[in-house]
């Protein structure tokens, strides 16, 4: 595969991985509210809310592949596996492994629910409210495209769509509350 089509592919995978997971996190702070109509109801929104992360895992997969095997950066797979031990762009790619070690943890637990149990998988989940914004940190860091008005207009509706639903979550349902979803929630 040429090296052109292997930057545009990560380029592209990147942004993919990103719009995917900040709609998972949109999923998951409406389930976490409880939001449901007649025609829409909550295990919908969590069956999606699930199967988009599982499909993030696949595009992050191909923007990190991508990223290790294209000779341009030659990161190798140290680079996407040890945080910070990249040559190229150093904190902006630790970034980016940082956040996916943190959306495995968040990943796995979740598969894993009967195993780890509903109180570290919450604990574990909270972690997202990390992920998420060193996510957005990294693409916005390290990303070739930063500077096109289309993706700064996706990285301002992501933020933007987040900051909302944060608002709205906040304001619906308290924190201290949140000891109290049952173990099927
Ligand atoms: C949750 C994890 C991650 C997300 C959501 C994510 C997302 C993104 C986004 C949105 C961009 C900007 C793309 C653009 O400007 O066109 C980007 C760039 C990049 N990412 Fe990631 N990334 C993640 C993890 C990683 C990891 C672990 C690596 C390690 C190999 C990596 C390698 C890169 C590289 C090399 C670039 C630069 C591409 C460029 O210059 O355009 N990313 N990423």
């Amino acid at each position: 595969m040429s090296t052109t089509i292997l930057w545009y592919t990560t380029r592209a995978a990147g942004v993919v991985s990103l719009v995917l997971l900040t709609a998972v996190v949109l999923l998951g702070l409406t389930a976490a509210v409880r939001w449901q109509t007649a025609s829409w109801p909550r295990f919908l929104t969590i069956g999606f809310h699930r199967n988009l992360a599982l499909t993030t895992l696949v595009f992050l997969a191909i923007h990190i592949v991508t990223a290790v095997v294209d000779p341009f950066t030659a990161l190798g797979w140290n680079a996407a596996l040890i945080p910070f031990s990249s040559h190229y762009r150093t904190l902006w790619l630790g970034l980016g492994v940082v956040a996916m070690y943190l959306l495995v943890a968040v990943m796995v637990t979740s598969l894993l629910r009967p195993i780890f149990g509903v109180r570290s998988w919450r604990v574990v989940h909270w972690l997202t409210y990390a992920m998420w914004p060193i996510a957005v940190i990294h693409g916005f860091g390290t990303g070739t495209d930063r500077g096109f008005a289309w993706m700064l207009g996706i990285d301002a509706a992501c933020v933007g769509s987040v900051l909302a639903a944060l608002a709205w979550r906040w304001s619906r349902v308290p924190p201290t509350s949140w000891r109290q979803v049952p173990a099927n929630g």
